[in-house]
């Protein structure tokens, strides 16, 4: 079986983050969102390696007693292996760790595997933001800890 390892980012895992980032058709990062996060003292951006290749990323913000997961994303080959979920899994037990009360984030209406990795967590819908990607509604959703 593959082991995933969560690390911290760092500057050379860049240019593979970008590749993953722009299979994404939708609301793309930009190299200097990630550059942003990465260097805000509440960002944490964790990447997922499965020997040693990069299959996936998440970045998350926390302040005070809340986190907002800001971005995750799995390398279109390694899908539906649950790798998001230990991505989300590793983030939540940091956010234990913390003392984090609330967690949210939002998706996009039509992104029904995320809405159900979500879900499946245990976050709920709480209000929608319309026509926020453009066209499209965003879903904001919040769990409690
Ligand atoms: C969302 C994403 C990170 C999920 O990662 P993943 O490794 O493929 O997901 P997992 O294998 O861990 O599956 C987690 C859950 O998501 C849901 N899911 C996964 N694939 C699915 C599919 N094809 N259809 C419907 N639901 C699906 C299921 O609830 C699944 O749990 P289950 O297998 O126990 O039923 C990944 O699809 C991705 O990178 N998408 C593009 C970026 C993106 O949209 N990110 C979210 C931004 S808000």
């Amino acid at each position: 079986m593959d082991t995933l390892i969560i690390s911290n980012f760092k500057e050379e895992n860049l240019e593979k983050i970008l590749e993953i980032e722009n299979k994404i058709s939708y609301n793309q990062w930009t190299r200097q969102m990630f550059l942003d996060e990465y260097n805000n003292k509440s960002s944490f951006f964790k990447i997922a390696y499965i020997q040693n290749n990069i299959i996936g990323f998440i970045i998350y913000r926390i302040i005070l007693d809340e986190a907002e997961i800001l971005n995750i994303v799995v390398d279109t080959p390694f899908r539906g292996k649950h790798f998001g979920k230990e991505l989300l899994n590793n983030a939540i037990t940091d956010f234990l760790n913390k003392n984090i009360k609330n967690i949210f984030l939002e998706v996009r209406k039509s992104n029904l595997v995320a809405i159900n990795l979500y879900k499946e967590y245990g976050f709920n819908e709480y209000s929608i933001r319309k026509k926020y990607y453009n066209n499209e509604d965003a879903i904001l959703m919040k769990k409690t800890l």
